[in-house]
């Protein structure tokens, strides 16, 4: 009994893990995608599958939340990304999504 009850726990959890990252995919495309690429390429700002190698999903969350204050302890001179009017579930969701792509280095990334 017990063992089915931690299974089925599992198995919730696992679903809402899902849906998060769903959702993040969506804010994602809706606010981020004018400047952040997936899966390599150029924009303004950096790639997220480099993004997804470099930080934590924490990291990733607190920066889209409040790039102005942390852009120095993350090295960049300036701050060019804007502070965008989301709630803190959609910033929670889309770091979820950015944390669920595949970590690429620089150098892994295909030249097309
Ligand atoms: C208008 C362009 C623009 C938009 C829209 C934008 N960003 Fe950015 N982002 C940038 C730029 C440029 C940087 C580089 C640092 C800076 O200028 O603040 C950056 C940096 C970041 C970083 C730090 C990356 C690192 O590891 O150094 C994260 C995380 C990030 N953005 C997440 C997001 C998320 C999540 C969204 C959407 C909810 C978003 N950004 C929307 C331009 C943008």
């Amino acid at each position: 009994m017990k063992r089915i009850i931690i299974i089925y726990t599992l198995l919730l959890s696992g679903s809402f893990l899902n849906a998060d990252i769903e959702a993040g995919k969506a804010v994602y495309k809706a606010n981020c995608a004018i400047c952040h690429t997936v899966n390599g390429g150029s924009a303004l700002g950096p790639d997220f599958n480099i993004v997804a190698y470099t930080r934590h999903k924490e990291e990733i969350a607190d920066y889209a939340k409040d790039p102005y204050k942390y852009n120095k302890a993350f090295g960049y001179s300036a701050n060019a990304m804007p502070t965008l009017p989301l709630t803190d579930k959609e910033f929670e969701d889309v770091a979820d999504y950015i944390s669920s792509l595949q970590p690429f280095k620089k150098w892994m990334i295909k030249k097309r």
